[in-house]
C-alpha cells in the first residue's frame, strides 16, 4: 500500500509506526501539522480490520485536531495516534509505559491524551515514565468530556441565538443521541437550563436514569434522528448525516459532540438546504482540548502561555460559532466549509 496515496493523507509532516516485540505494542502515531506548535491529539485503542485502516484512521482524525485547535485558539499543532488492539490479548500495564517510551522518543513532538478506549487511568500509569501525556487528574484536568460537555452547552446556546433567536434554554426541545461520558454531562446541564429533553442510548439503563433524574422522554436509539424538536445533540457515534438522513430530519438545527457527523461530503449542503444550521463538530466539541491547554503548556519544550480562565475560553466556543454563521451566510456557504476555509488558513495552508 501507498500510504500517500490513501484519500486521508492530506500533507502529514510526520508518520511513524511504533512496535515493542515484548509488550506487544503497535501504535500508529500521526502528525499532520505542527504550524502553531508541537502536535498534540489523544490517543485511540481500537481494533482494525487491516492495518491501513489504522494508519487511515490516524491520518484522519490527526488532520481534524490541526483544525480543531486551530479555531479552539490554541497554540498546538494537529496529530493523534492509534495503538492496535489485538482482540487475542489484553492490553496490559507493559505495553502502556512502552507507549510512554514511544513518546519520549518523539521528544516532544507529539503529545497525547484521552480517546476511545484510554482512560485517565491509562495516561497516569503513562505519565509515570513520560511528561507528553495529558489528561490526568494528577497534573492536570483530568477527565477531558468535563470541559467538553461544557463547550457543547455554550456552543449549543450559540446555536438556539441563531437559529431560534432566543436567549434562553427554557422550554427548547433538545433531542440528544447518547447518554455516555460527554451526553450525559450536556443533557444535565440542559434540564437545569429549563429545556426539554428527548434522549436515546443504546444502554437501557442509562435511558431508564435518564427518565428518571432528568425528566427526559425516551425513544429507541434508530428512532432519535426522527425526532420532531428544536435541536439535536448527536453525542454518540459520527458518520450519521447524509443526504437520506438529512432528508429525515425535524429539527431546526444540530448542535453536538460527536466527532465527523457529516457522513458525505454533500451532507453540509443537503442540511443548509433544508435550513438546518449546522453547528461544524470540530469547533462546537473542542471543549476537551481547550481545557488540557495548561497541562500541555506545562510541558517541556512547550511555549505557550494560557493566561485566561478556562470558563472563559469554554465561553469563546459559542461566540467563535455565530462568527463562522456570520461568516458562512456573508459567503452563501456552509458553516462547515467556512471552518475549514478559517482553519486551513490557520494552519498556514
Ligand atoms: P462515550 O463512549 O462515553 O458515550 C457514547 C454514548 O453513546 C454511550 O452511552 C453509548 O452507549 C451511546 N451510543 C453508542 N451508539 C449509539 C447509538 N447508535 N445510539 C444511541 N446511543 C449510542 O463517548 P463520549 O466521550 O461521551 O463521546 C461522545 C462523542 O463525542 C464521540 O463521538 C466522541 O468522539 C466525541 N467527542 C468526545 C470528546 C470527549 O472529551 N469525550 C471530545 C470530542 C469529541
Amino acid at each position: 500500500m501507498r500510504y500517500w496515496d490513501l484519500p486521508e493523507f492530506d500533507d502529514h509532516e510526520q508518520t511513524c509506526l511504533f512496535t515493542d516485540r515484548e509488550t506487544g505494542l503497535r501504535v500508529v502515531v500521526a502528525i499532520h501539522s505542527t504550524h502553531l506548535g508541537p502536535a498534540c491529539g489523544g490517543t485511540r485503542y481500537w481494533h482494525y480490520a487491516s492495518d491501513g485502516d489504522a494508519v487511515a484512521d490516524a491520518l484522519r482524525l490527526s488532520r481534524a485536531m490541526s483544525y480543531k485547535s486551530a479555531l479552539a485558539g490554541v497554540a498546538m499543532g494537529g496529530g493523534k495516534a492509534v495503538m492496535l488492539r489485538d482482540p487475542a490479548r489484553p492490553r496490559t500495564r507493559e505495553q502502556l509505559l512502552a507507549y510512554g517510551g514511544v513518546l519520549n522518543r518523539l521528544n516532544g513532538q507529539f503529545a497525547t491524551g484521552e480517546d476511545v478506549g484510554f482512560s485517565v487511568a491509562d495516561c497516569e500509569i503513562i505519565r509515570t515514565v513520560s511528561p507528553y501525556v495529558g489528561g490526568t487528574e494528577s497534573a492536570g484536568a483530568g477527565d477531558p468530556s468535563i470541559h467538553t460537555a461544557t463547550g457543547v452547552f455554550n456552543g449549543l446556546r450559540g446555536v438556539v441565538k441563531r437559529a431560534l433567536d432566543r436567549d434562553d434554554l427554557q422550554g427548547v426541545h433538545v433531542a440528544v443521541q447518547g447518554l455516555g461520558n460527554v451526553g450525559w454531562r450536556l443533557a444535565e446541564g440542559l434540564a437545569q437550563a429549563g429545556a426539554r429533553l428527548t434522549v436515546t442510548d443504546i444502554d437501557a439503563d442509562r435511558l431508564e436514569r435518564a427518565r428518571v433524574a432528568l425528566n427526559a422522554e425516551t425513544v429507541a436509539p434508530d428512532a432519535i434522528l426522527g425526532v420532531e424538536a428544536d435541536i439535536l445533540a448527536p453525542c454518540a457515534l459520527g458518520g450519521l448525516f447524509d443526504s437520506v438522513t438529512v432528508a429525515g430530519l425535524r429539527v431546526r438545527a444540530i448542535a453536538g459532540a460527536a466527532n465527523n457527523q457529516l457522513a458525505t461530503a454533500d451532507a453540509g449542503a443537503a442540511l443548509r438546504a433544508r435550513g438546518i444550521l449546522y453547528a461544524p463538530d470540530f469547533v462546537i466539541n473542542a471543549g476537551g482540548v481547550i481545557g488540557a491547554a495548561e497541562e500541555i503548556a506545562a510541558m517541556p519544550g512547550r511555549n505557550i502561555r494560557v493566561t485566561r480562565p478556562i470558563e472563559d475560553r469554554l465561553a469563546d466556543i459559542e461566540t467563535r460559532l455565530l462568527d463562522i454563521f456570520d461568516r458562512a451566510d456573508r459567503a452563501g456557504e456552509t458553516p462547515e466549509a467556512t471552518a475549514m476555509a478559517l482553519g486551513r488558513e490557520l494552519i498556514g495552508r
